[in-house]
């Protein structure tokens, strides 16, 4: 189907075709001048010690697993409510994922049922930083320090989001920012690993090039595979890692937009934002009554929308845990009610106002 209003689009214009074009001429396919340029801003813009690319989030957040030494027979805790990638890296290097609840407000991890799910077994917790927001990290930081664990950032929809001046994906031990079609920033498919620890940085490495320090060798000291980015991605990524500003400005508009247009429509409950994080908006989330006819009524409209995420402890490909249906119900309620309109920079106030309109006029005809 083809939509008036479609769920993204990127934010191109000539930057990105000049420095495709660039890098064409120089003849580097594969990492190079715009790799090293690219990660050098990334880490100036995060503040992060260490970085290294990869090529995309879900193979990061694995990458970052592996760097961290998580085998098979420990687990790692993760939200029950993130996008499947996040418990499939874990499933990926032979660990448990063991879920827990949100919050109910943000839908960010439940902070106080952490410490509920740790075991003799626990090696590691993921928080996962949602729709534009941090979650709280100093509690996650706190437990982990506590019972000796690990923590790996899924900041996938993090960049340029700070907690308490931190960027995301800093604060733990490890951390990953995805670069996919529909993140803030877009090289396509990408992402980049964050740390500030050395040895952590050192195991990234080898793990991301063959086992080998850099290429050029045909000596690998270990084992390792091929999670490396092209220097053509990360000509896009420089360009639009200079208009984040932009973005972020448009973004921030839009949100407001929408805020002002659906604020006397009582059915609408926007997700809370937390003070101790600064906002990035990742789609418009709100949780609707009726929303599978809302949905549809909008795809006929030619808008494009997304449901929330599907609770991980109810995805067939993790029934083998043994879950139970009415297990976590805050992220159940928030698969049932949730909802994510368009926030891309294409969109005119008229687009944003149409979207709005059409939804009141779905409420009124109720
Ligand atoms: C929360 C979260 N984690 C992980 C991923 C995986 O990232 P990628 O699509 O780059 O593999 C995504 C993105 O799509 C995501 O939203």
């Amino acid at each position: 189907m083809s939509y008036k209003i479609f769920q993204i689009q990127p934010y191109f214009d000539h930057s990105e075709i000049k420095n495709l074009k660039k890098a064409i001429k120089t003849g580097w396919v594969t990492e190079g001048p715009f790799s090293g340029e690219f990660l050098d801003m990334l880490k100036t813009f995060t503040g992060a010690k260490y970085a290294v690319l990869a090529n995309n989030g879900t193979l990061a957040l694995f990458l970052s697993l592996l760097a961290i030494d998580v085998k098979e027979g420990d687990e790692v805790i993760v939200p029950d409510f993130t996008f499947n990638a996040s418990a499939a890296s874990i499933a990926f290097t032979g660990a448990k994922p063991v879920f827990v609840d949100i919050s109910p407000d943000d839908l960010q991890i439940d902070t106080t049922k952490i410490e509920n799910a740790i075991t003799e077994n626990t090696r590691a917790i993921m928080p996962v930083h949602i729709y534009g927001q941090s979650c709280d990290m100093d509690p996650v930081m706190e437990i982990a320090g506590k019972h000796h664990l690990k923590v790996v950032e899924d900041a996938a929809q993090g960049f340029g989001v700070f907690y308490k001046g931190r960027h995301t994906g800093t604060i733990g031990d490890v951390g990953m920012i995805s670069f996919f079609a529909d993140k803030t920033i877009t090289t396509g498919e990408g992402a980049v690993v964050l740390t500030d620890n050395e040895d952590i940085f050192n195991k990234l490495k080898m793990l991301r090039n063959q086992g080998r320090p850099s290429s050029g060798t045909f000596i690998h000291p270990e084992l390792g595979m091929n999670f490396r980015m092209t220097d053509l991605q990360c000509a896009v990524g420089v360009a639009q890692t200079k208009k984040f500003k932009t973005i972020e400005k448009i973004k921030a508009r839009n949100h407001r937009l929408y805020e002002e247009y659906l604020k006397e429509l009582p059915e609408i409950e926007f997700i809370k934002i937390n003070d101790f994080s600064t906002f990035v908006p990742f789609r418009v989330n709100v949780k609707v009554p009726g929303l599978e006819e809302l949905i549809d009524y909008l795809e006929k409209q030619g808008i494009q929308t997304r449901r929330m995420f599907y609770p991980l402890h109810r995805q067939p490909c993790f029934s083998h845990l043994n879950y139970k249906e009415d297990d976590f119900p805050v992220a159940r309620e928030a698969y049932q009610k949730g909802m994510s309109l368009p926030i891309h920079c294409g969109l005119r106030k008229d687009d944003i106002r149409y979207i709005c309109s059409s939804i009141k006029d779905f409420y009124a005809k109720k």
